[in-house]
């Protein structure tokens, strides 16, 4: 029997969410509904309101979650009515080349529910990057669910779902982040946080973190940053070569997403050290590097993927670590808020004052 459930719907172009009634189907063959727990409030759910994403209004806002299988539909074995999960935002097939090749967040045939989610009247909703969350429940592929250790907290949990795990996916799977290294963060929001927090955890010695803004600075110091340069009256590049005798960082993360921080990261980096870019630019950038520096600086230069994470590999093990006291996940969650709370939330995330708020269902 489908179910009338609470949602927080974009209906169109900048106009502000709302919550709505919307109609969650019964899953069908592979596919699961979830009752949703917690969902982090995060920047793409606000492009999407803004059109930045698609048109295909209205969304059906949210994608950071966690929460409890329900019920799930034929041919469905990996998780089960009762299981506590983490939500991703697409299956992957397992048999592409990229699944086969080791690199399954490349899949060529990634999949959402099949099925769609409505209003009372009918009309269909587009669930943010095929989730959806910010629901009672919500209805999605059964491979979009991660079973973790049930002990954590949902709103901890729930952020491994998209920023916390890209920042610390930069560093430890795109990165390769190793003991000794020094790691360069440009860009200190959640994401780059999160990078901070990840390269901490693979042992680096010295973290470096960029930002604008001192508040940012000092939060970066509290999840793990040794170092920290304000790029406002500071060249970053010369900055990062003074901490480093010269060289260059071996890593550099860059989680801003534009033309000169995509720059700094590049010149930043010591001989032979790796870029990581994790900031999404938007189409209309564009950046102009002398070829011979492209050439004569070595190294690489990598785009990262939502974290290249496994989501069956990397949330329960970031999931244990959480609980072994080893990484905090718990600093990253400035508030917890109501569902009708959302349209607040993006003005805070706006004015820079939280890394994430948490819906709590
Ligand atoms: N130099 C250094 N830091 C900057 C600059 C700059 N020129 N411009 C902005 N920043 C800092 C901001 O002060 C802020 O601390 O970058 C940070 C960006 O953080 P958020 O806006 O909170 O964004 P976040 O959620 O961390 O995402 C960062 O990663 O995954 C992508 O789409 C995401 O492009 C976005 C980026
Ligand atoms: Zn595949
Ligand atoms: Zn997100």
């Amino acid at each position: 029997m489908a179910q009338e459930v609470r949602g927080v719907i974009a209906p169109g172009k900048d106009e502000p969410v709302r919550v709505e009634t919307i109609v969650v189907p019964d899953p069908g063959p592979g596919e699961a509904v979830v009752q949703i727990q917690a969902c982090g409030v995060c920047h793409t759910d606000l492009h999407y309101k803004q059109g930045g994403i698609n048109d295909d209004f209205p969304f059906l806002l949210g994608h950071e979650a966690s929460g409890v299988v329900e019920s799930v539909g034929e041919g469905v074995t990996d998780v089960a009515p009762g299981d506590f999960v983490i939500l991703n935002w697409r299956a992957v097939c397992g048999n592409c080349r990229a699944c086969l090749r080791g690199r399954p967040w490349y899949c060529f045939n990634t999949h959402n529910a099949k099925q769609k989610m409505t209003l009372t009247d009918g009309t269909e909703l587009s669930p943010a990057l095929g989730i959806g969350a910010f629901a009672d429940k919500t209805l999605v592929a059964a491979g979009q669910c991660t079973k973790v250790d049930p002990s954590v907290a949902p709103q901890v949990a729930g952020l491994l779902g998209c920023g916390v795990m890209a920042g610390i996916g930069a560093a430890i799977n795109t990165g390769n982040v190793g003991r000794g290294d020094t790691v360069a963060v440009i860009g200190c929001g959640g994401v780059g946080d999160a990078a901070i927090a990840g390269s901490n955890l693979a042992g680096a010695a010295r973290i470096i973190a960029v930002d604008i803004d001192d508040r940012k600075l000092e939060t970066a110091r509290t999840m793990g940053a040794t170092h920290t340069v304000n790029s406002k009256d500071t060249d970053p590049i010369e900055a990062i070569r003074e901490l480093t005798g010269g060289f260059g960082a071996d890593v550099v993360i860059e989680a801003v997403g534009r033309p000169e921080t995509y720059k700094q990261a590049f010149y930043a980096r010591d001989l032979a050290g790796t870029v990581v870019l994790v900031g999404v630019p938007t189409p209309e950038m564009k950046l102009e590097l002398p070829l011979l520096d492209v050439f004569g600086h070595g190294g690489s230069l990598k785009s990262s993927w939502y974290g290249d994470c496994l989501p069956s590999r990397d949330f329960p093990m970031l999931i244990d670590l959480h609980l072994q006291g080893r990484l905090d996940l718990g600093a990253f969650v400035t508030e917890t808020i109501e569902l009708t709370d959302v349209e607040k939330a993006f003005e805070r995330m706006h004015q820079g004052d939280v890394l994430r708020s948490v819906v709590m269902l």
